[in-house]
C-alpha cells in the first residue's frame, strides 16, 4: 500500500515536470544566460525578418532598443501564432526558434545577462577581436571620422562601428574579408557614393585613409 502511494506520487511529479517543460525547447533555459541581441539578430532577424522589418518604418528589428519595444508582439507572432515571418520567407527552423525564445525568456537583453555591466562603459574590443591592424584603422579612421555618430547612444548608434566584430558580424556587410568592393564601409566612403559617409559637413576620408581600409580588407581584415 505504501509503495503504491510512493509510485503514484512519483508519477504525478513526473507528469507535472513534463507538462511544465512542454512549451519550452530543451536548451532554451541554459541559452537564456548567454544569448545576446547580436546573436538573435545574426541568427534570426537578419535571416527571417529584416527583409521586411528594417529601419524603414513600422516594427524595426535592426536595433536592440527598437526590437526590445516589441518583445511581446514578437513572442505572440513569431513563437505563438507563428504568423511571422510572412511568406515568401520560410518559417523559423528549430535552432532559430530556440534562440529567439531563449532571448525573449531572458527579457530581451542587449548583452548576455551574465555580462558585467562595467564592460559596457568601456567598450574596448576584447582581445580575441582586436589586433594591431584593426586598432590602427580604429584610431586613424573610425575614431576620427565615424564614431562621433556610430557608437552606442549617438544618433547612428544602431550601426555601431566600434569593434572589429561590429564590422565583421553586421548584416549590412560592412566588411567582407578579402573583398573591399563588396564591403559597405569601403564603398560608402567613396566620393559620390549613394548616402556617402561621413555625411555632408564632415570632411570625407582621404585617399590614403580609404587605401588603408582597402589594404586591411584585402588582407582578410585581421
Ligand atoms: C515578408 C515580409 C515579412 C517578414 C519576412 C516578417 N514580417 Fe513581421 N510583419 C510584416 C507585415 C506586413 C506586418 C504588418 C501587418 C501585419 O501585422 O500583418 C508585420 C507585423 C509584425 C509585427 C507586429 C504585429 C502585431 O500584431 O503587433 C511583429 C512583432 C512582427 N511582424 C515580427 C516579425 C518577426 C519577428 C519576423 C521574423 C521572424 C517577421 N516579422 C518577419 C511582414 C513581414
Ligand atoms: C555626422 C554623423 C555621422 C558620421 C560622422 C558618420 N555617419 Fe554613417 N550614418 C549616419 C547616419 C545618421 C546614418 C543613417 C542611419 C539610418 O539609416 O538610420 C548613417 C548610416 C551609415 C551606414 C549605413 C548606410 C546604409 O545604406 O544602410 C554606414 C555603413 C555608415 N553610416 C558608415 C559610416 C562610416 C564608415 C563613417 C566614417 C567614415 C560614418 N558612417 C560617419 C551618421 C554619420
Amino acid at each position: 500500500m505504501k509503495s503504491l502511494f510512493v509510485l503514484l506520487l512519483a508519477i504525478s511529479c513526473n507528469y507535472k515536470i513534463e507538462k511544465n517543460n512542454l512549451p519550452q525547447l530543451e536548451n532554451s533555459g541554459d541559452m537564456a544566460e548567454t544569448v545576446s541581441f547580436q546573436q538573435v539578430k545574426t541568427e534570426v532577424f537578419s535571416q527571417k525578418c529584416l527583409a521586411c522589418h528594417g529601419n524603414a518604418g513600422g516594427v524595426n528589428l535592426e536595433s536592440h532598443a527598437s526590437a526590445h519595444e516589441h518583445l511581446d508582439s514578437i513572442r505572440r507572432t513569431a513563437l505563438q501564432s507563428k504568423s511571422m515571418p510572412k511568406a515568401p520567407v520560410e518559417g523559423l527552423n528549430h535552432r532559430q526558434y530556440e534562440v529567439l525564445s531563449a532571448w525573449i525568456d531572458a527579457g530581451g537583453p542587449k548583452d548576455p545577462i551574465g555580462h558585467d555591466e562595467h564592460d559596457e562603459e568601456t567598450p574596448a574590443p576584447s582581445p580575441e577581436e582586436t589586433s594591431a591592424e584593426f586598432l590602427k584603422i580604429r584610431k586613424k579612421i573610425l575614431t576620427a571620422k565615424c564614431l562621433s555618430c556610430h557608437t552606442a547612444g549617438e544618433h547612428a548608434g544602431h550601426i555601431p562601428l566600434d569593434t572589429r566584430s561590429d564590422l565583421l558580424s553586421s548584416p549590412l556587410k560592412l566588411v567582407v574579408p578579402g573583398n573591399p568592393d563588396t564591403s559597405l564601409i569601403y564603398t560608402i566612403t567613396a566620393p559620390g557614393a549613394r548616402n556617402m559617409m561621413p555625411p555632408m559637413g564632415v570632411k570625407p576620408l582621404s585617399k590614403a585613409q580609404r587605401e588603408m581600409i582597402r589594404a586591411w580588407i584585402i588582407k582578410g581584415a585581421p
